[in-house]
């Protein structure tokens, strides 16, 4: 089924020079990009993305985190995308993830882990109008 999702290259990530390096990865698969851009997340807006999180133990040092610098944002198009790009990713824990995912190859640990990427239809539902509006979406 054709998908979109939202997917975030994290502060860490953009600190280390990897803006390329992920989306090329994304592209080699064939996944293609809708939408993209740069931003600075605020703390609130951190929160209100994670608001799932809300009763987490970690949420304030991920709010912290995520808002710390500039993130870029994108929506990723393509069959059965939500998967993919979860796959493409590797596990939420850089220690769990397999050989040759962005986290294995570039998360610094389970909360500076390089990437985000909705993890249902529900959650790109969400995820993607938060960051974009219709006609960015191309
Ligand atoms: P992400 O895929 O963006 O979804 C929620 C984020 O919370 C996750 O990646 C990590 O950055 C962070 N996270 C998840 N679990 C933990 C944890 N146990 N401790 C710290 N941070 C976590």
């Amino acid at each position: 089924m054709m998908e979109k999702t939202l997917v975030i290259i994290k502060p860490d990530a953009v600190k280390k020079n990897l803006i390329g390096e992920i989306i090329s990865r994304f592209e080699k698969q064939g996944l293609r990009i809708a939408a993209l851009k740069k931003i600075k997340m605020t703390k609130e807006q951190a929160k209100g993305f994670y608001i799932v999180h809300k009763e987490r133990p970690f949420y304030e040092s991920l709010t912290d985190f995520m808002s710390e610098g500039p993130v870029v944002v994108m929506v990723i198009e393509g069959d059965d995308a939500i998967a993919r790009v979860r796959k493409i990713m590797g596990a939420t824990n850089p220690a769990q993830a397999e050989e040759g995912t962005i986290r294995k190859d570039f998360a610094e640990n389970i909360e500076r882990n390089a990437v985000h990427g909705s993890d249902s239809p529900q959650s790109a539902a969400y995820e993607i109008p938060y960051f974009f509006s219709a006609i960015e979406i191309l």
